[in-house]
């Protein structure tokens, strides 16, 4: 396929070391095959998240050198606002320390308004897809999180160009099962991170706010790849090929209520997030209320000054469409090439990121033995490479019978970092795929020595099942 080349030159680079198999081994039994608990220096390619891993550019970092490191009411925080209201046309903003710090304040504002006005008796949020944090901070708020993500997301061979669409019937079952009053808000996250960095289309996104507003239920937009989905509307969705991605992203944000954003994504910052209103300002002003105990004062939350510049800059870079352009096509480049191996793939390849379907690759491997960390483990005994699982290990165990849950999918996340890796590095990945699938029937389980009770894929650790 045509690759299109860097929009950028480089200017400074970081060294990474190859290491040999024999270091990869110690390193590997060491962090308990767990690769969530190897150092950074013995790995080649990190491709275990595309969060706070960018690059960022020349501009962001002199913004940092503007940095106004003022207690409260710092110039960066006025220039953050004024760059959302700009790019996103919501009116308030609150900066967090990343996504989950956003989460953590808005949940239980959302569900105090709603007890207020007699509801969240028992409240549930509905998503098309909740992120294992969001889904935590739902959870810890006493609250049930519900996906309603399309069936045809858990198909991966099958091509559907918005595999992050909320599934339209589902949506309106679930609000009438568990009651318009208990449903304290909707959360459409683009791109959907779970399925594979799908796009939510534009439509979609519509008829999801028209059916919240009969009910008056808030829709909160999680942002984290805004500008990726933004990318796919202007290439997939009829009307669109002619607007500009600024035009777009505008759209989107008029079906939603609020946003929260993991910054560290689609901005290009190394840490920082956003809760951001449209034009409530009272819960606004409740939800910075519970900024300052958890994340810090309203003008900061978390950030230094010069990270909220870095930041201010960083959303409209992340929306320049040549920058976009090379983005999504090194992303396919990689899958494309990994789907012609005859590697199985979700497919459309998603934006941030390549998943591998496991459960395809080894299906000698059953659920329980987590095949997309079996697959993790020999990827990077193969060749340095560390990705993350997104499969039955990180979904855990039923909390009321103990029993391990089955993932619909078994997934291999490869996350691409923005502006980091050359398309070199994608071959070398590529040929590591093809040497791996000589050997797939060698390939094993695995099976826990120690198992956390809660978010057990951080900190777990396990042994090949050497024996039949
Ligand atoms: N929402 C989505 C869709 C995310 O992907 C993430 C983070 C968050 C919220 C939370 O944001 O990490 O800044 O606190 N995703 C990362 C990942 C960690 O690897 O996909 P955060």
């Amino acid at each position: 396929m045509k690759r299109i080349p860097e929009p950028f030159r480089i200017k400074m680079v970081e060294n990474i070391r190859m290491t040999n198999r024999a270091e990869r081994e110690t390193a590997l039994e060491t962090a308990g095959y767990n690769p969530f608990l190897l150092s950074s220096d013995m790995v080649y390619i990190d491709l275990l998240t595309d969060s706070g891993t960018g690059a960022m550019s020349n501009q962001q970092w002199a913004g940092m050198m503007m940095g106004d490191e003022a207690y409260a009411g710092s110039r960066n925080y006025y220039n953050l606002v004024d760059k959302v209201k700009e790019l996103i046309g919501y009116e308030y903003t609150i900066p967090t320390h990343q996504g989950r710090g956003a989460e953590q304040i808005l949940f239980p504002t959302l569900i105090a308004r709603k007890k207020l006005k007699g509801g969240a008796k028992n409240p549930v949020f509905i998503s098309n897809f909740h992120f294992d944090t969001t889904m935590a901070h739902v959870e810890l708020n006493g609250a049930k999180a519900i996906n309603v993500v399309t069936n045809k997301a858990f198909d991966t061979g099958h091509y559907y160009d918005w595999k992050g669409n909320f599934d339209i019937e589902v949506l309106n079952k679930t609000i009438k099962e568990n009651g318009a009053d208990n449903v304290v808000a909707i959360i459409t996250t683009v791109t959907c991170n779970s399925t594979g960095g799908q796009p939510v289309s534009l439509a979609n996104m519509k008829a999801v706010y028209e059916i919240a507003k009969q009910h008056d239920i808030p829709v909160v937009i999680d942002s984290a790849r805004f500008c990726e989905n933004a990318w796919f509307i202007k290439q997939r969705e009829k009307g669109y090929a002619d607007k500009s991605i600024k035009e777009i992203v505008k759209e989107m944000y008029q079906y939603g209520d609020m946003l929260t954003m993991s910054a560290k994504k689609d901005p290009m910052v190394n840490i920082g997030g956003l809760c951001c209103f449209r034009d409530d300002e009272e819960l606004f002003n409740e939800t910075r209320i519970r900024c300052i105990p958890l994340e810090g004062f309203v003008t900061y939350g978390g950030l230094a000054g010069r990270d909220m510049e870095a930041l201010a800059i960083g959303l409209e870079e992340g929306m320049d469409e040549d920058f976009l352009s090379y983005r999504i096509n090194q992303v396919t480049y990689l899958g494309e090439q990994l789907k012609q191996a005859g590697i199985p793939i979700q497919y459309p390849i998603g934006g941030h990121a390549v998943f591998v379907d496991a459960k395809l690759f080894l299906p000698h491997i059953p659920s329980d033995q987590f095949p997309a960390h079996a697959l993790n483990n020999e990827l990077y005994l193969e060749a340095g490479i560390r990705s993350v699982e997104i499969g039955s290990l990180l979904l855990g165990r039923d909390p009321l019978t103990g029993q391990q849950k089955e993932s619909p999918m078994e997934l291999l996340r490869l996350a691409i970092p923005r502006r980091v890796y050359t398309n070199d590095h994608m071959d070398y990945i590529v040929d590591a795929f093809i040497a791996l699938k000589q050997r797939v029937a060698d390939i094993k389980g695995l099976t826990f020595t120690y198992e956390p009770p809660i978010l057990r894929h951080f900190m777990a650790k396990l042994k090949p099942i050497t024996e039949k």
